[in-house]
């Protein structure tokens, strides 16, 4: 059942995405009749006092199409409230320096996007003397650990780029809630459509948006969803006032428009991923599929429980060298090498080829194995995309 079809909720996904921002539902109320909101370039706002006060007076601290697109985001998550960064990288820094001090304590996931690593271990631990903590988070015993009352923030990403493994995001959620810390998970991978990280008991939802959410590989950005007023509060003071690090207005109308085929463009996504998986899994010269979908996922159970499908996110494990590798990498057409991920059309990323100073080898962090492919699978005719693979592969 995906969250198109969930009777529990208010409005169905699909019509939530479309129609979400009050100037898309009510195109009167700016006093023109667009059917999309305009796009708000103002950089500030005739002064008034009074009833006449203006909601917005400087585009840093708050924007008409940014926050539409604020409350577009916190709709999506089931969340009070939505903020909208310049990059995904902006949105998780400002959540972990917001919350965390000084000589702090984190306690995070050990498989992660290699950008969130660096994060950690260079600026918020190698700078600020935060104690980051970096535990295997598939067994929430192991953060119930690690988190004592010192602790500032627990944070996750699930699915993880790029091993896709996942964390019970209920479990962790429960003992932040036995501590008070607040629970932060990068969503990223899955999308609002396919998981809702709030309604499981997260305080804190991250996306790039760069990936599904606008979904057309177009605009680099980020999001924060929260429920927690508290955090919010001292979010919206670090982006608006400290940092200045919000999403541009042409980027939020961007972001905007792509949450508009959110859901009928992660059906595809998914089910072209799904065929994906399961030809290299029965190919002779891959080791091993890691895609959630899939019932050979050692957390095949926990993604059907806690997701609502499995995206289009898979990686696998070459049977060959890194020559081999890159002989498939370049015999396929349909998928461009390249970074990034989410877009309608299909990406193959080699870590260890493409980003090897980003790889981490597995001292603190999880491995990445150097015969490790990432695709991203895409939106074009999954008989194309299969065909594609199946010649590529020796
Ligand atoms: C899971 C995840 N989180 C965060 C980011 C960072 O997002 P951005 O590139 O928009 O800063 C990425 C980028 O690949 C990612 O894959």
């Amino acid at each position: 059942m995906t969250r198109n079809d969930d009777p529990s909720h208010e409005n169905r996904f699909a019509t939530i995405a479309v129609g979400a921002t009050e100037n898309a539902m009510h195109p009167h109320k700016g006093g023109t009749n667009d059917v999309i909101p305009p796009i708000h370039l103002s950089s500030t706002f005739e002064w008034a006092s009074g009833d006449d006060a203006n909601e917005h007076d400087y585009s840093r601290e708050s924007n008409p199409t940014r926050a539409a697109l604020e409350e577009q985001l916190a709709r999506l998550e089931g969340g009070e409230h939505g903020l909208a960064f310049a990059s995904g990288m902006a949105a998780i820094s400002t959540t972990m320096l917001s919350l965390v001090p000084p000589g702090g304590h984190l306690v995070s996931s050990d498989s992660l996007y290699s950008g969130t690593e660096k994060l950690l271990t260079e600026l918020v631990a190698g700078h600020f003397g935060v104690d980051v903590e970096f535990v295997d988070a598939r067994e929430p015993e192991n953060v119930a650990a690690a988190v004592d009352s010192e602790t500032d923030l627990i944070w996750a990403e699930t699915p993880t780029n790029p091993l896709l493994r996942l964390c019970d995001i209920r479990s962790i959620a429960d003992i932040a809630d036995d501590h008070d810390v607040p629970f932060g998970v990068d969503s990223t991978f899955a999308s609002p459509y396919f998981q809702a990280p709030l309604e499981l008991g997260a305080d804190i939802v991250v996306h790039s948006t760069t990936k599904y959410l606008n979904g057309h590989s177009d605009s680099i950005g980020g999001a924060v969803i929260t429920d927690d007023d508290a955090v919010f509060e001292k979010l919206a003071f670090s982006q608006r006032i400290g940092l200045g690090n919000m999403l541009s207005p042409f980027d939020c109308y961007l972001v905007g428009r792509g949450i508009k085929t959110l859901p009928a463009r992660m059906e595809h996504h998914q089910e072209n991923a799904m065929a994906v998986a399961r030809l290299l899994e029965g190919h002779e010269r891959v080791a091993r599929v890691h895609y959630p979908g899939l019932e050979s996922h050692p957390q095949h159970d926990l993604a059907a429980e806690q997701m609502s499908g499995y995206s289009g996110m898979l990686s696998f494990e070459f049977d060959g060298t890194l020559t081999e590798i890159e002989a498939f990498v370049a015999g396929l057409e349909m998928f461009t090498p390249g970074a990034s991920l989410g877009g309608v059309e299909s990406l193959v990323e080699v870590p260890s080829l493409m980003i090897p100073d980003e790889v981490s080898h597995g001292s603190a962090t999880a491995a990445v194995p150097d015969n490790l492919v990432r695709m991203s699978v895409g939106i074009e005719h999954v008989d194309d995309l299969c065909e594609d693979v199946r010649t590529a592969l020796p």
